[in-house]
């Protein structure tokens, strides 16, 4: 039996702070890896609405807003609030 998974190391434990964004290249589509509310997120760096990168989203209450069109996310879904909009994908 072959192993097929691959692990990357993003990010050392001790940098991981509420408030922490990074976004992170791997093998294809920017990633953002998020710490909010002592969560760990790592999500595609992508609006489901026209590919704005999240790393300059606001986020307030659990929700992810976008700069580009103001779609709102929820971050514990990944479902699109405000418009008829494709989920986040995590
Ligand atoms: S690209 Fe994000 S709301 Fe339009």
């Amino acid at each position: 039996m072959s192993c097929t998974s691959v692990v990357y190391c993003l990010e050392r434990v001790l940098n991981l702070n509420d408030d922490y964004r990074q976004v992170f290249q791997v093998q294809g589509p920017s990633v953002l890896l998020m710490m909010v509310a002592g969560h760990t997120l790592l999500l595609p760096n992508r609006c489901p609405h026209q590919g704005a990168g999240l790393h300059n989203a606001s986020l307030s209450s659990g929700v992810l807003r976008c700069p580009w069109h103001g779609i709102e996310c929820a971050l514990s879904t990944g479902r699109a609030l405000n418009a008829p909009c494709a989920n986040i994908e995590f």
